[in-house]
């Protein structure tokens, strides 16, 4: 199948190029609208896997409009080019942040979400799947993995928890904040497999019943670091419901059997 991937260089691209063959798009940063539209028709694709994103929230709330230009325009202009090719996207759990009500949440819950990344992700969704109903939307909570080499020199849950180890610091994760993590190798693997959704959006990445600081508690335990996780004043509830994704036969791993997974993939594993 003749794969079409944006941000081929991005954390998750990479894990997703290593995965399947694809053919990597050039960097979008300046694209205009006719220059997307030459992209994809002479691509021919089968299938759009569309990453490329201002993924930072901070840098969103920093510049509204480039995230803007990136998180919405850019998605709008691939769904218009897109035509008849099946479309995945990337979204996010951020979209659930300042809901009224408690999760796990289900995609169609009522969303209000509280910072731009968030806002921007949820418009794009929704205009994307009133031009294209058969996009697939995928809502992604944080991912990690170890880093590739001279890549990913952002932070993620695993690499924090291991710099902390190494460093023999405290972490600092919330027990009133709830959401899952995912392991980025599971996540590329399960967005192959999502080319057969019907259109629409999903909660996609690693359910779990725990808080932040009990599942950074477990990831110290089953890696063999001291546990030293201290208690941060942060509320959030993020849980995603992953019921509309099973359904259609997909599942994630929970969040600590993801842990595990990646240790295990990595050696990294401690327990007996
Ligand atoms: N990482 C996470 O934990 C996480 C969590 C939830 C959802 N997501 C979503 O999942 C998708 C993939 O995330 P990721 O972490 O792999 O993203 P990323 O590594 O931060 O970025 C992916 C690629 O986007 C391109 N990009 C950066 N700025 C851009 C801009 N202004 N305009 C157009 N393209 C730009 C870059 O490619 P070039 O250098 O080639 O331009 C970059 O390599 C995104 O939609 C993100 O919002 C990520």
């Amino acid at each position: 199948m003749r794969i079409l991937l944006t941000g081929a260089n991005g954390f998750l691209g990479r894990r997703i190029a290593a995965a399947a063959n694809c053919v990597h798009a050039p960097s979008l940063r300046e694209a205009r609208k006719d220059e997307v539209k030459r992209l994809i028709d002479n691509s021919e694709p089968e299938l759009i896997i569309h990453t490329a994103a201002i993924s930072d929230i901070g840098e969103c709330e920093k510049n509204p409009d480039a995230s803007y230009r990136a998180n919405v325009i850019l998605p709008l202009s691939i769904a218009k080019a897109a035509k008849g090719v099946k479309t995945l996207m990337f979204s996010s759990d951020q979209v659930y942040t300042g809901s009224a009500c408690e999760g796990p949440f289900r995609e169609e819950d009522a969303t209000s979400p509280a910072n731009v990344y968030a806002r921007h992700k949820l418009e794009m969704e929704e205009r994307v799947l009133s031009l294209r109903p058969d996009t697939v939307m995928l809502r992604a909570t944080w991912m990690y993995d170890l880093p590739l080499y001279r890549h990913d020199k952002t932070g993620n849950f695993l690499m924090q928890i291991i710099f902390a180890g190494l460093r023999q610091n405290a972490v600092s994760f919330s027990s009133q904040e709830f959401r899952g993590v995912t392991y980025a190798r599971e996540v590329a693997e399960l967005t192959l497999a999502a080319k057969d959704l019907p259109g629409g959006s999903y909660n996609f990445g690693s359910p779990t019943a725990l808080s932040m600081f009990e599942i950074a508690k477990s990831a110290q335990k089953l890696l063999g670091i001291p546990e030293n996780v201290m208690d941060r004043p942060k509320s959030r509830n993020l849980w995603m419901d992953d019921s509309k994704l099973r359904r259609q036969g997909l599942a994630f791993k929970n969040t600590l059997d993801g842990f595990r997974q990646c240790a295990k993939d990595y050696g990294l594993f401690k327990e007996p």
